[in-house]
């Protein structure tokens, strides 16, 4: 009998600032709508300089770990497009903070926002050959695209912490599943740039052609029958995004009760992401924990589809099956009190966090964290010596 394995335990955490994209169209000159239905968000979260993906990542993990779950972690991965060394894992920074023993595997994955995808799978992959341990698998990103840029309204910032054990409390994770690489220059970040660069339109045609193929795929191979999906999520750069691909199944291509259902669980899988933006790697794990939060017909037993790209391109349909008392394993009002509580930013105090970088030429820096961050137990405190230096 196959071991099962998938995610015991899930949980996000989010920058504590944010800007209305109401006010960002008022300030481009662009008509509201554009943002709210065109593109399909609402707000976007805004990180300041000490809350980088390190500290996110520490953050998203550090509430739902007990010692002894630090002890048993035997894999670390930190998936992230924003990595902050050319060298040395990210996830070594958090290990770190989170305070592990240290026997345990410790990398960075990166493939745009398909990374964490790569590191679940291999997470689960390591938990069946050794039971006895679990894996922590964290995407964490801020996504950049410059001011007055297409991609302005598509920014964003986040982590989302997952622990991948055996006989999971939360979603078991088949092992078949479909995928596709392809070499496509439709987004990319070269290493002097802090800023993505995308050929928006063509991002959007590969991700849909990319989902339309491992669609049929998963069809053929008799996977992804539409009338046992309870659920199907998307990547979410923003929420239209996922929702031109959920469309390519309408007009019939699907039964259309089949369609409805899966259209009524996309408006549940969008209730985070709307409100925080583009979080690359993370976003189809936002959106599986604002299905699972806020969907309240969802029940055990009931399969969940998860379509995952990275632009670059990788992509990668696989499906999972909702565990028996998960819902207790989920802490809803923690995460809606995270959203709520956080602070809204003028369009010009948007622009000068947004502007305030790090040094680039090795300058030393401490970073006063009363003028500009939040309780988050983790941060970035400055640099020295060519270092990051970490609370
Ligand atoms: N009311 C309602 N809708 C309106 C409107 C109004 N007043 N005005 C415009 N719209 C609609 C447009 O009709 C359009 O809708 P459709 O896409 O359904 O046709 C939508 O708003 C966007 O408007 P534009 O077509 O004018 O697009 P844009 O030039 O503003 O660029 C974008 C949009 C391409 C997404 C751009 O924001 C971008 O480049 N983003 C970054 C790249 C990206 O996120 N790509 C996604 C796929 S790649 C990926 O997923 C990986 C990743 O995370 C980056």
């Amino acid at each position: 009998v196959d071991t099962v394995v998938g995610i015991d335990r899930i949980n996000f955490t989010v920058p504590n600032h944010y800007l209305d994209l109401t006010d960002l169209a008022e300030s481009r000159g662009v008509d509201p709508n554009k943002y709210l239905i065109g593109i399909g968000q609402s707000k976007m979260a805004v990180p300041a300089l000490d809350q980088d993906i390190v500290a996110m990542a520490a953050n998203a993990a550090e509430p739902m770990l007990s010692d002894d779950d630090k002890e048993r972690i035997g894999l670390l991965v930190v998936a992230t497009e924003s990595g902050v060394d050319q060298s040395k894992a990210a996830s070594l920074f958090v290990g770190d903070l989170l305070g592990l023993p240290g026997h345990h595997r410790s990398i960075e994955i990166k493939e745009a926002c398909y990374g964490a995808t790569a590191g679940l799978q291999l997470a689960c992959d390591y938990v069946a050959r050794h039971p006895q341990r679990t894996a922590l698998v964290i995407a964490s990103d801020i996504a950049r695209y410059g001011l007055s840029t297409p991609g302005e309204v598509t920014q964003g910032a986040g982590a989302v912490a997952m622990l991948v054990t055996r006989d999971p409390a939360i979603l078991a994770i088949e092992p078949e599943s479909v995928y596709e690489s392809r070499s496509t220059g439709d987004f990319w970040r070269p290493n002097y740039s802090a800023q993505a660069f995308a050929r928006g339109k063509y991002s959007e045609e590969v991700y849909v052609g990319m989902f339309q193929e491992l669609w049929a795929g998963a069809q053929e191979l008799g996977m992804a029958r539409p009338d046992e999906l309870q659920a199907l999520l998307f990547h979410i750069p923003f929420s239209k995004m996922g929702r031109k691909g959920l469309r390519t199944l309408g007009d019939g291509v699907i039964g259309e009760t089949d369609y409805a259902r899966l259209t009524d669980r996309f408006e549940s899988s969008i209730i985070y992401g709307r409100q925080v933006g583009n979080v690359y790697t993370g976003s189809v794990y936002l959106a599986l924990l604002s299905l699972l939060d806020n969907d309240e017909g969802l029940t055990e037993g009931d399969r969940i589809g998860l379509f995952s790209y990275g632009s670059g391109s990788v992509a990668e349909l696989y499906f999972g099956i909702l565990q028996p008392g998960y819902r207790g394993r989920l802490d809803a009002a923690a995460h809606r009190t995270m959203l709520q509580a956080r602070e809204r930013l003028s369009v010009p105090e948007y622009e000068a966090m947004f502007s305030a970088q790090l040094p680039t030429d090795g300058s030393e820096l401490v970073l006063d964290r009363s003028d500009q961050s939040d309780s988050a137990p983790h941060y970035l405190a400055g640099i020295k010596g060519h270092e990051r230096q970490y609370r």
